[in-house]
C-alpha cells in the first residue's frame, strides 16, 4: 500500500489531498477562490498566490486530518509544478518541498494536464474502482488548454491537436462575462443556464469542425457571439416592449438562448474533432478530462457518439473534474 500527499496551486484553487495506491481518494480538500476573484472577472496571479500562501498550511491539515493520517504516514508528496500561473505554483512548490526535506520524503512535481489525465481512475472507494485499458484518445479542455492527447500507457502521451488560439474553458468564461453572467466559473453558470434555453436558436460557427487537422479555434466563435449580441436579432425583439419586467423576462430567456447556443457550438466541434480522431486513430476509447468535462452537454453528446460507435467514454467524477490535488497526488505515484 502507498500513501501519497497531493499539493496544487496553479491557478485559483488551493487544494491538498490523501491518495491511496494511487487510485482511492482519502481525502481531497479543495478552497476555492472563486469568490475573490469573481470581483476581478478573472484571476490575479499575485491575488492567487497571497491566498495559496495564507491557505495552503490549513488545507494541508485538513487533508490528513480526513484521510485520519500523520505526516509519518505518508510515503511521497506529488506537487503541481506546471503549467500554471507561475506566482501561484511557486507557493505549492516551494511549500512542498520545505516539506519533503523535513520529513525526509521523496517530492515528485507532476504536470498538472498530465495530473488532469490521471483524474478519470480516481474513485473515493475501492468498490468504485474503474478498469480503464490503454490505448485511448483523451480530450483534455480546461481553461488554458485545449488539447487531444494519444495515451498508450502510464507514462506516454502524445499530444496529436490542440488549440490555436483560446482554450475551451476560456471562451465558457468570455463569452459569461460578455454576456455579464453572475457566478464563477463562466463555463458551469452557461452549462447551468443552458438547460432552461434553446440551443437552435442562435446558429454559431462550428470553427475547425471539417478541417484535415486534429487542431481547434475559439476566439472567433466569441466574437460570433459578440457581433449576435449587438447586431443580431436579440435587439429586435426586445425593441418597443414598454413593460419593464417583462423586458427583463424577454432578456433573461434570449440570454439562456444565447448560452445554449454558444455552448452546443463548443460541445459539437469537441465531440466531432475528438471522435473522427479516435475513428482516424483506431482506438475505440475515448476520455474527457480538464475543467470542461463537466459540462453535462459535452457528456451527453460524447457519451451518445460513443455508445452510437461501440466505443468507450470515460470521465473523471465530478469533484476530480476542476482542479484538486488528487489528481496529482494519483499522477505522482504513476510516475
Ligand atoms: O481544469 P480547470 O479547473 O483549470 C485549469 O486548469 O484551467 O478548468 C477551469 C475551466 C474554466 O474555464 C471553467 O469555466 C471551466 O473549466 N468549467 C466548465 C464547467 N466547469 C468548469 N466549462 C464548461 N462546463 C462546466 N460545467
Ligand atoms: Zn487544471
Amino acid at each position: 500500500m502507498s500513501l501519497f500527499l497531493g499539493i496544487e496551486t496553479t491557478c485559483d484553487e488551493t487544494s491538498a489531498a490523501v491518495v491511496k495506491d494511487g487510485r482511492i481518494v482519502l481525502s481531497n480538500i479543495v478552497a476555492s477562490q472563486a469568490e475573490l476573484h469573481e470581483k476581478y472577472g478573472g484571476v490575479v496571479p499575485e491575488v492567487a498566490s497571497r491566498k495559496h500562501f495564507e491557505v495552503l498550511l490549513p488545507v494541508v491539515e485538513e487533508a490528513l486530518e480526513e484521510a485520519k493520517i500523520g505526516i509519518e504516514d505518508i510515503d511521497g508528496i506529488a506537487v503541481a509544478k506546471e503549467p500554471g500561473l507561475p506566482p501561484a505554483l511557486s507557493v505549492g512548490c516551494a511549500y512542498s518541498s520545505g516539506l519533503a526535506k523535513g520529513n525526509d520524503l521523496p517530492l515528485i512535481k507532476v504536470n498538472h494536464l498530465e495530473a488532469h489525465i490521471s483524474a478519470i481512475w480516481l474513485a473515493r472507494d475501492k468498490d468504485e474502482l474503474k478498469e480503464i485499458p490503454y490505448p485511448y484518445l483523451c480530450l483534455l479542455a480546461s481553461g488554458g488548454h485545449t488539447e487531444l492527447r494519444l495515451v498508450t500507457d502510464e507514462k506516454t502521451q502524445k499530444v496529436i491537436g490542440k488549440t490555436l488560439d483560446d482554450a475551451a474553458g476560456e471562451a465558457f468564461d468570455k463569452v459569461a462575462r460578455i454576456l455579464k453572467l453572475k457566478g464563477y466559473p463562466g463555463g458551469k453558470i452557461i452549462d447551468e443556464m443552458s438547460e432552461l434555453g434553446d440551443e437552435t436558436r442562435y446558429d454559431f460557427p462550428r470553427p475547425m469542425i471539417d478541417s484535415e487537422n486534429y487542431d481547434f479555434s475559439f476566439s472567433g466563435l466569441k466574437t460570433a457571439v459578440q457581433r449576435e449580441l449587438k447586431e443580431g436579432k436579440s435587439d429586435h425583439d426586445i425593441e418597443g416592449i414598454k413593460d419593464e419586467n417583462v423586458k427583463k423576462e424577454v432578456m433573461k430567456h434570449q440570454k439562456r438562448d444565447f448560452a445554449a447556443s454558444f455552448q452546443e457550438a463548443v460541445i459539437d466541434v469537441l465531440v466531432s474533432k475528438t471522435v473522427s480522431a479516435a475513428v482516424d486513430l483506431g482506438v475505440d476509447a475515448i476520455a474527457i478530462a480538464g475543467g470542461v468535462s463537466a459540462n453535462s452537454r459535452l457528456r451527453d453528446k460524447m457519451g451518445r457518439e460513443c455508445h452510437h460507435r461501440g466505443m468507450k467514454l470515460h470521465y473523471p467524477e465530478l469533484e476530480f473534474c476542476i482542479d484538486n490535488a488528487a489528481m496529482v497526488a494519483a499522477r505522482g505515484s504513476e510516475i
